[in-house]
């Protein structure tokens, strides 16, 4: 039996639902018993999830890297802790594991903090978005810019891990001239080691689609706080994804490397790697404790192989055949050789979904 030792736990609640926001979440409303269900739905899916795990040869090992993520995992405050515990830490954790936790600010409280921190937990994700009052208002936050500051404060003092998560493409962006850098600047004084950096996916019916930035600009934006972060010490590691050397997200890199990660929660996706040529990947339906399943031949492993190593800074081994591809994209500032490996640059990581079309295309 292989053990799997890594597990994502999706929390699908949220005091406000943020206009923009992508994810599987619920309002938060303490009329309702919102918790005991999850609790039930966790409970039924952990027995489910048991099932696919002996089916597909794998087993429950101690936990080398946890990620809580949602919604706002924050809220699910002591009460999850002790939940988490005793329902998920059966095997235990590694010597040394990775145990992270999503927190927006104006969620969190000393003992939810405590409640999490005593049964391991040891790196936070914060959701600042932006360190402007304007722009955290655009972009239907409910906390405000001081909330942010006084929990960066409380992480820094603590001396906590912690990662920031950063929007470009905000809507007004271009036409008020966001000023990128200094609220860069703001934010490296609070010492994060670790700042994922999205670009806003809207929807066609996201309320401030007519004043989204032009491509431009983004890829101005996204271009200037790539070049700012490296400049400060951060290391781009991904696509999306900054950290000092050695906080790089190790659960994160788990998925990107193709090595097994269980997950649990409403619409959380799991990963078994299989051997060299198949793989299964599973996700969790909202309403039963059942999953999709997708099973993953030779060829889409190879496919997939080829996308995730060129969207971390491990880079791709490239085949002979691609060769004329390869000194093209170099020519035009998107790749760089070392030893045999291609690696994308910044520019890279921005272009890659055009760049996987040009691979596409080679026969
Ligand atoms: C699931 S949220 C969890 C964190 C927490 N609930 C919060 O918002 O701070 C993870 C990140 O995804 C980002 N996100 C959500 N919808 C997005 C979208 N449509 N485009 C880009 N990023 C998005 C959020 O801004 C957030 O930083
Ligand atoms: S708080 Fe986070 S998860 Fe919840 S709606 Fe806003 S962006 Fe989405």
């Amino acid at each position: 039996m292989t053990q799997v030792s890594s597990l994502y736990l999706h929390v699908p609640f949220c005091v406000h639902l943020c206009n923009y926001c992508d994810f599987y979440k619920r309002k938060l409303d303490s009329s309702l018993n919102q918790f005991e269900e999850f609790h039930q739905f966790l409970l039924a899916s952990d027995l489910r999830h048991d099932e696919l795990l002996k089916e597909f040869g794998t087993e429950w090992g101690p936990l080398d890297t946890v990620y809580l993520g949602g919604g706002t995992p924050s809220l699910w405050e002591a009460v999850g802790a002790e939940f988490f515990q005793k329902h998920f830490l059966k095997k235990g954790l590694t010597p040394n594991p990775e145990f992270t936790i999503e927190i927006d600010p104006g969620t969190w409280t000393p003992k939810m903090l405590n409640a999490w921190k005593s049964i391991g937990l040891n790196r936070i994700s914060v959701g600042t978005q932006s360190l402007n009052p304007t722009f955290l208002k655009i972009m239907d936050r409910v906390h405000s810019l001081e909330d942010s500051l006084n929990f960066l404060q409380v992480l820094k003092d603590e001396n906590w891990n912690y990662s920031l998560d950063f929007l470009l493409g905000i809507p007004y962006s271009q036409e008020q001239k966001r000023d990128i850098k200094a609220e860069l600047d703001l934010l490296l004084k609070y010492s994060p080691k670790h700042i994922s950096l999205y670009i806003l996916n809207a929807r066609s019916k996201y309320p401030h689609i007519q004043k989204l930035p032009d491509d431009e600009y983004i890829r101005e934006e996204y271009l200037l706080v790539s070049e700012y972060l490296k400049s400060q010490g951060f290391h781009h590691y991904e696509v999306s994804n900054f950290a000092l050397p050695g906080f790089e997200s190790r659960h994160n890199l788990k998925y990107w490397r193709g090595e097994s990660v269980m997950a649990l929660g409403p619409t959380g996706t799991g990963y078994f790697a299989l051997g060299e040529k198949q793989a299964l990947r599973y996700k969790w339906k909202v309403t039963q404790a059942e999953v999709e399943l997708e099973k993953l031949g030779e060829q889409e492993l190879n496919l997939e192989q080829i996308y995730l190593s060129l969207r971390i800074s491990d880079g791709w081994r490239v085949p002979e055949k691609y060769r004329c591809l390869i000194e093209n994209w170099t020519k035009q500032g998107y790749c760089m050789e070392e030893g045999p490996k291609v690696k994308l640059t910044s520019l890279g990581f921005l272009m890659l979904d055009s760049l996987m079309d040009d691979l596409f295309r080679v026969k």
